[in-house]
Parts: C-alpha cells; sequence; structure tokens
C-alpha cells in the first residue's frame, strides 16, 4: 500500500514538473510591443541590430552583435548610455539623432525588457 501511494505521489510530481516545463518561456517581442522604445528600436537600431536585437551580418560581411542573449560587451547603464550616444566599432553616434532622454530609454530597454526580461519570463 505504502509503494502504490509513492508511486501516485512521483506519477503527480513528473506530471506537475512536465506541465511547467511546457510553459515556454515568453520572450520579449519588440516586433509586437506597443512600447515608444521598442518603436524608437525599430526605426533606428533593427537595420543594423535586426528585427529582435539578435544581430545579424550585414551586406558587407560585417556582424553585428546580439544585444540581447550572451556575453555583452557593454553592461553596465553608463557603457550602454556611451556607446549608444557615441557609437563606435561600426556603430553611428546617437547622440544628435535622438534626445537624453529616448537615449536613456533605450537604455532601460536594453537592460530591463532585453536583457533582463529575458531571463526572467
Ligand atoms: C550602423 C549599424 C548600427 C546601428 C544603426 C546601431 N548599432 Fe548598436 N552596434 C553596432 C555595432 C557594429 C556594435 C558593436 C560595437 C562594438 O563592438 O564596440 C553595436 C553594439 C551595440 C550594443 C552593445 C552590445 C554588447 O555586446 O554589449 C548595444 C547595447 C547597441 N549596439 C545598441 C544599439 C541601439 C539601442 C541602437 C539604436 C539606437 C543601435 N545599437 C544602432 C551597430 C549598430
Amino acid at each position: 500500500m505504502k509503494s502504490i501511494k509513492a508511486i501516485i505521489v512521483v506519477v503527480a510530481a513528473m506530471g506537475f514538473a512536465f506541465a511547467c516545463a511546457d510553459q515556454k518561456p515568453q520572450r520579449y517581442s519588440i516586433a509586437q510591443s506597443k512600447a515608444p522604445e521598442a518603436s524608437l528600436f525599430r526605426q533606428n537600431c533593427a537595420i543594423c541590430h535586426g528585427p529582435e536585437a539578435e544581430g545579424k551580418t550585414l551586406g558587407d560581411g560585417r556582424a553585428i552583435p546580439n544585444i540581447r542573449d550572451g556575453e555583452h560587451k557593454y553592461a553596465t547603464d553608463e557603457q550602454i548610455f556611451d556607446h549608444i550616444s557615441n557609437g563606435g566599432n561600426g556603430m553611428v553616434p546617437f547622440r544628435n539623432m535622438l534626445t537624453e532622454r529616448e537615449i536613456k530609454s533605450l537604455v532601460r530597454f536594453v537592460q530591463e525588457d532585453l536583457r533582463k526580461g529575458d531571463a526572467k519570463k
């Protein structure tokens, strides 16, 4: 009797585990987002970084990094802010194209929605 109970418990636990595993983590979709930062990204950044910021290789062979997954060269808010403002290594500077507020909102977007947001969900 004891062993049957144990089996039931194990089977139930397995069922629960499978049910959880079934819920695929939801990735933030830039294309579907109505947030103003997502719109800024689509207008200014997607041409190089790809529609979902996953990076791409341009026609001339330049590799543009994935902004959301993996290791990041620019990890702190300050580094990302400086990089978007001043560009460098193939990225154009945005300080004259976007306002400081827009650049700050993009820093938050990269950090919270794309990097941490994906891991959280
Ligand atoms: C002309 C193409 C181009 C455009 C447009 C562009 N980027 Fe980049 N981006 C790059 C390249 C090339 C790098 C790699 C720079 C390096 O290695 O230092 C980069 C790097 C980055 C990184 C750092 C990635 C890392 O590994 O830490 C971030 C964040 C970033 N871009 C955000 C943006 C945002 C936000 C925009 C729009 C406002 C944008 N980029 C527009 C080409 C571009």
